[in-house]
């Protein structure tokens, strides 16, 4: 095997920040994936095992931490609609010592970008004790999670530095979803068989560098909006839900401005006493079943003095809309929700004068438990 992997990669070149080329470099690795992983006529290509395995398994088990933790709330609606297999997700540190009764014939994937988070290998130990089939989806060849996994994929998204994780998340879900369609294919779903992912792929491509393309945008809502807010939420549905929670550990760990993730409707139970003058809720609309519903969540909130800023699909956005997405397929809207997402942390952080890369008290890859 030849690394493919371009020896400047992992220079910073012209940016001020890792953050930000990693970040810009996320359509060439969509591409790079497709490339790689998808044939000219648009088949998945996996290792035949690997689909055999998955395609056996009436239940798979995602564990992750972090940010890969919310990539596998993200690949558990890819699995079960293209390869109509159930899924469950799990926090490793919390699955590691309170294993749930498990199904018949599970399967584990482990998603890791740096394949040594302890928590994870914790988990791994013991399915490997119980002698049950796992995959490692790892940025890094022959990482300890890829080595201790009965098999591996690699996310292929080049070194990532920065500490807050970006290319890696949307690599993962990529590769999740051509994963799920190679079992769906196996398993003859109609689903599977019917989605053109070298095709939506190459649209997620495109849609991602309009939103690059267009950062000064996202840099002028977080002056506007986050320059002096001590708290801010993200609300969505479905999937957007998913891309919430991973929204708001983007902007937490870099700004340092407390955030939180909710599914769209639970904020009027509780959490809506949080809301003042100018409360900055991030909101979210990709889902078509739910969209006007999200719409009756931001009048909720803006009727309590919150400052919106709204990320909606093309098909569902208005002339008042903060940023409008480009139109892709609703189950892999994640992959250009997350872009404006990124910035969002990363210019309320760059604008604070912090250190973007190293955020305090974090490191790149987290090996105690
Ligand atoms: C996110 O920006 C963090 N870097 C962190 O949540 C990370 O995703 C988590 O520690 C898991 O790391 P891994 O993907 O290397 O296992």
């Amino acid at each position: 095997y030849v690394l493919d992997i371009d020896p400047n990669a992992a220079s910073k070149g012209t940016y001020e920040f890792y953050m930000l080329k990693e970040i810009d470099e996320q359509p060439g690795v969509m591409r790079h994936i497709s490339q790689d992983y998808l044939d000219e006529n648009g088949k998945p290509v996996v290792e035949q095992d690997i689909v055999d395995a998955v395609a056996d398994s009436d239940r798979i088990y995602i564990l992750a931490a972090g940010t890969s933790y919310h990539a596998g709330l993200v690949g558990k609606n890819l699995f079960e609609k293209f390869s109509d297999i159930p899924v469950e997700v799990g926090l490793a540190s919390e699955f590691g010592y309170h294993f749930p009764k498990l199904s018949k014939k599970p399967f584990f994937i482990f998603l890791s970008q740096s394949g040594e988070t302890a928590d994870s290998r914790v988990v791994l130990k013991q399915v490997n004790e119980r002698h049950l089939p796992s995959l490692t989806i790892t940025n890094v060849q022959g990482s300890t999670l890829s080595r201790e996994a009965t098999y591996t994929m690699l996310l292929k998204a080049g070194p990532e530095i920065a500490v807050a994780s970006t290319k890696a998340y949307t690599a993962q879900i990529a590769v999740q979803a051509v994963l799920a369609k190679a079992v769906g294919e196996k398993k003859n779903v109609a689903d599977a068989k019917e989605f053109d992912l070298k095709h939506q792929l190459a649209l997620v491509a495109e849609g991602m560098q309009q939103l690059v393309d267009g950062k000064e945008k996202v840099d002028e809502l977080a002056k506007k909006y986050l320059a002096k807010t001590r708290n801010a939420f993200y609300i969505g549905r479905g999937v957007d839900y998913a891309v919430a929670l991973e929204g708001a550990l983007k902007l937490k760990e870099v700004s340092y401005i407390e955030t939180e993730g909710f599914a769209a409707a639970e904020l009027k139970h509780g959490t809506i006493a949080l809301i003042e003058k100018g409360t900055p809720v991030i909101t979210l609309i990709n889902d078509p079943a739910t969209a006007d519903l999200t719409r009756g969540n931001i009048r909720e909130v803006e009727s309590r003095g919150a400052s919106v800023i709204t990320m909606v699909a093309k098909q569902f956005a208005n002339e008042n809309d903060d940023i409008v997405l480009p139109e892709v397929d609703y189950y892999l809207s994640p992959l250009v929700t997350i872009v404006p997402a990124q910035l969002l942390a990363y210019y309320a952080s760059k604008n604070k004068g912090l250190d973007v890369d190293k955020p305090r008290n974090l490191a790149k890859s987290v090996t105690v438990e």
